[in-house]
């Protein structure tokens, strides 16, 4: 047997984290020169805890770092130390984060003043814009300073990253990790109870999930008259939402749409019932970054709460449309998909910009001839 001989410690903080980290940290222990080591920072606790289980990985280190309704700086000050802690015991040859959290930013700065070289997966989205989303562009930001290797989903990643002056030689185009999560799952048989639970068999869905800081307060105020608008519009249609933990999202959201009849106010839901969700759902409303990615590969039309998205090219593909936070925005872009089958039709096509369902195989290939 081959002795492994590199010790790559993989990073995860929150539930998008784990999920498109999951196929790379598979696939390099499936190598025999990876010593490939899990630190679950655990930044979310019982949804992070979901996404290991079902692609059955076990960290090797499990800081426990959330808090209820932890603040941005606390948050980050205590993820500093504790990873700082783990560089000291576990020294890795390399430390793979993913994606653009507190997380990623403090992982980044730890290993920076240890002198331990990063890969960043999901590198160079940018909206050029620091206060959206919020913090997210400042941690994307600051994760590439910090980094080593640029694993650049697309193409307009990587130009990104060349406008902002690095190298050519450390961006490597891969594609998304999350697409291969997606056909990981989406293949998957599993409990078929959460979709039929919350949906009768001829109900048109319309899923939606928020949780963005910058929509915090007013904007998802708006959001919720929006859907309950919608709601009491489309009596026939089911609005499932899959409330986020955080706090300042669970307490106005129950406020706001607890009472309406049509709208499920469900728990998080497993990845694997989510993405049978998502394939069950005829339009999607959301503000998640790895929701617009995934949807578009199974062909479900995306309406982004959000003012601007890193993740122009379904946008350009025309099958994402921006509506901000702006109720009356919603409510007319969602009812042109209800009522007009050509619109409906025109969105629904099933595009995959994002990646091929091989991008771990490739950052794992890059990271063994860049280290061996
Ligand atoms: C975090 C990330 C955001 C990412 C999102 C994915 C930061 C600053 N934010 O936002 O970029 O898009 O995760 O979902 O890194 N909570 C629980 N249980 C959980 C998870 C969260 O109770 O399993 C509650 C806790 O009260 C926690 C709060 O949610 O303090 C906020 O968690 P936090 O990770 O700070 O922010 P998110 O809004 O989840
Ligand atoms: N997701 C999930 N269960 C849910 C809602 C979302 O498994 O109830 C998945 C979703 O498919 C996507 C990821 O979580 O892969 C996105 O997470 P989130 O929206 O919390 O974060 P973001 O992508 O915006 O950082």
């Amino acid at each position: 047997m081959v002795k492994a001989t590199v010790r790559i410690v993989c990073v995860v903080g929150t539930r998008p984290e784990a999920i498109k980290m999951a196929p790379v940290i598979l696939a390099l222990k499936a190598t025999d020169w990876c010593d490939c080591r899990v630190l679950a920072t655990a930044q979310h606790r019982q949804i992070l805890d979901q996404v290991l289980a079902l692609f059955g990985i076990v960290p090797d280190i499990d800081l426990d770092i959330m808090r209820p309704n932890q603040s941005l700086p606390d948050l980050t000050a205590r993820l500093l130390t504790a990873v700082d802690r783990v560089l000291e015991d576990e020294r890795p040859d390399a430390v793979l984060v993913q994606g653009d959290t507190t997380t990623v930013m403090a992982t980044a700065l730890a290993c920076f003043y240890r002198r331990i070289p990063v890969g960043h997966v999901e590198a160079g989205l940018r909206t050029g814009d620091m206060a959206n989303p919020f913090p997210e562009e400042m941690n994307r930001v600051l994760a590439g300073r910090l980094s080593h290797w640029h694993f650049a989903p697309t193409e307009s990643a990587k130009k990104n990253l060349l406008a902002e002056g690095f190298a050519p030689e450390s961006i490597h185009v891969t594609g998304n990790t999350v697409i291969d999560a997606l056909l990981d799952v989406s293949g998957r048989v599993g409990p078929a109870a959460p979709v039929e639970a919350h949906v009768a068999d001829n109900a048109r869905v319309v899923l939606v999930t928020t949780h963005r800081r910058e929509n915090f307060g007013a904007p998802l105020r708006a959001i919720c008259d929006a859907i309950r608008e919608l709601a009491l519009r489309y009596r026939d249609a089911v609005f499932v939402v899959p409330v986020h933990p955080n706090p300042n999202v669970r307490e106005v959201v129950q406020a706001q749409l607890g009472a309406t009849s049509n709208v499920r106010l469900i728990s998080p839901l497993d990845y694997l019932p989510f993405v049978q969700m998502m394939k069950r759902a005829d339009v999607i409303l959301t503000d998640s970054g790895g929701v617009q990615e995934e949807a578009p590969a199974l062909g479900k039309p995306v309406l982004v709460m959000r003012a601007e998205t890193e993740r122009p090219e379904a946008v350009d593909a025309g099958v994402v449309r921006l509506v901000g936070a702006d109720r009356s925005v919603i409510v007319r872009e969602l009812s042109a998909l209800m009522d007009d089958p050509v619109v409906y039709r025109s969105m629904a096509r099933g595009v995959s910009p994002y990646g091929d369902g091989h991008a771990a195989a490739r950052i794992v290939e890059i990271l063994q001839r860049s280290l061996l």
